[in-house]
């Protein structure tokens, strides 16, 4: 039966934390995935969390299944911090659980091949490379609208809207609601108005990914985006993921929310998400969800969530200056202010795919062949070993 299965290549992402933990360079720095590491380099536990945890530690409960959409308080809770709490009460929204911003995502990406199997699907250029994966494997034909201007250091806006106004009635269109991943550069407000009336104006359906909520301005101003395109009237869907808000990254918790026309539609998409999830995994688990509704609808814990939050946004924005200035401070020449100007965990650096490489056998560093270097893991311990690294390859 196996004998003709061929070896798959390892996962851009995460088969360089495979290669990351079988390096035995004490010095190694792990700049590949996507993960926030304080100024110790360690994984937090957000104090939130943990006393959201102990709360439920105090008063365990026996395990039965969850309904197929989840925890509704869950549910609740997450549209109301996505949407805001009138597009709760409008009842025009399903939300389900689902297993990470992933899992999000592949519950709508099959939702969509069954409401309309001919759509195209059209990611950023560059975008997060399962997202090219997670819809082929739903099926769909995936093409790619310009976004990285890579001479400008910066988003080829024109071409963007160009690629979305040709694009056919129908057409998928994933978009990153903030801290673009991997380039760290997002759209201007200016510009999401212009995105948001070609997406009206040509019939297209909106994928926005949310998944670095709160790392780029602000919680509220982060999700501006999602809530411009509730304003506009538009039929769409945005995946949540809490991994890295809340750091709870193997608890794999996020959401699907597909915005409708009507309570009455709402309620029929809701039967058919309930499906797809029944079909592939019966019913999501309870506890990294429970843990995120009690944090989200307890007002002191969601107050000291909030501010942890805000300390790992302000953190990385530290990083991201440090890094331009020891860089320069090392010989660097070149301008790299585009370094701050990008937002959330990731900096699209610059360097090649060789240059990656030689990072990672010569110095220990990993990052990502396409440059992407996670700046979220940098710290005033590594940050000197890291810049030696980059001045040498560059
Ligand atoms: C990343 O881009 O590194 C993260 O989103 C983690 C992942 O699953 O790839």
């Amino acid at each position: 039966l196996f004998a003709a299965v061929e070896m798959a290549p390892r996962d851009p992402i995460l088969g360089l934390n495979e290669q990351f933990n079988a390096d035995p360079n004490p010095a190694k720095v792990n700049l590949g995935v996507g993960v926030y590491t304080d100024e110790n380099g360690k994984l937090p536990l957000l104090k939130a969390v943990a006393a959201a945890e102990k709360l439920l530690l105090e008063a365990p409960k026996a395990k039965g299944y969850l309904p197929i959409d989840g925890i509704a308080a869950y549910d609740k809770a997450v549209q109301a911090l996505v949407f805001g709490d009138d597009a709760v009460a409008s009842g025009r929204i399903a939300t389900v659980q689902a297993l990470g911003g992933t899992g999000g995502l592949k519950i709508g990406a099959d939702f969509l091949k069954r409401l309309n199997p001919g759509a195209t699907v059209l990611i950023s250029d560059p975008s997060w490379e399962n997202h090219r994966a997670l819809f082929t494997n739903a099926g769909f034909t995936v093409g790619t609208y310009p976004y990285f201007d890579a001479e400008a250091k910066g988003i080829a806006f024109d071409k963007m809207l160009a690629a979305l106004n040709a694009a056919a009635a129908g057409t998928v269109v994933v978009l990153h609601a903030c801290c673009h991943n991997p380039t760290g550069y997002d759209l201007t407000p200016a510009q999401w108005s212009e995105v948001i009336a070609a997406v009206k104006a040509r019939g297209l359906v909106a994928f926005l990914d949310s998944a670095y909520q709160g790392f780029g301005d602000g919680i509220a101003e982060d999700g501006a985006v999602i809530r411009a395109f509730l304003e506009a009237g538009l039929n769409f869907f945005v995946s949540t993921s809490f991994s890295k808000s809340f750091s709870l990254y193997g608890e794999r918790v996020g959401a699907l929310s597909a915005v409708s026309g009507s309570k009455e539609e709402a309620g029929r998409v809701l039967s058919q998400l309930k499906i797809v999830i029944r079909t592939n995994y019966s019913n999501p688990p309870t506890f990294g969800a429970t843990l995120v509704a009690t944090v989200l609808t307890t007002p002191a814990l969601r107050a000291q969530w909030e501010e942890e939050l805000a300390g790992m946004r302000v953190r990385i924005k530290a990083m991201r200056g440090a890094l331009v200035a020891k860089l320069q401070a090392a010989g660097v020449q070149q301008d790299l202010s585009f370094i701050t100007r990008q937002k959330g965990m990731f900096s699209y650096s610059g360097l090649n795919a060789a240059q990656m490489q030689r990072l990672r056998g010569e110095f220990g560093i990993y990052g990502v062949d396409s440059g992407r270097i996670c700046v979220a893991a940098l710290n005033e311990k590594n940050l000197d070993a890291v810049v030696r690294g980059i001045a040498a390859v560059l």
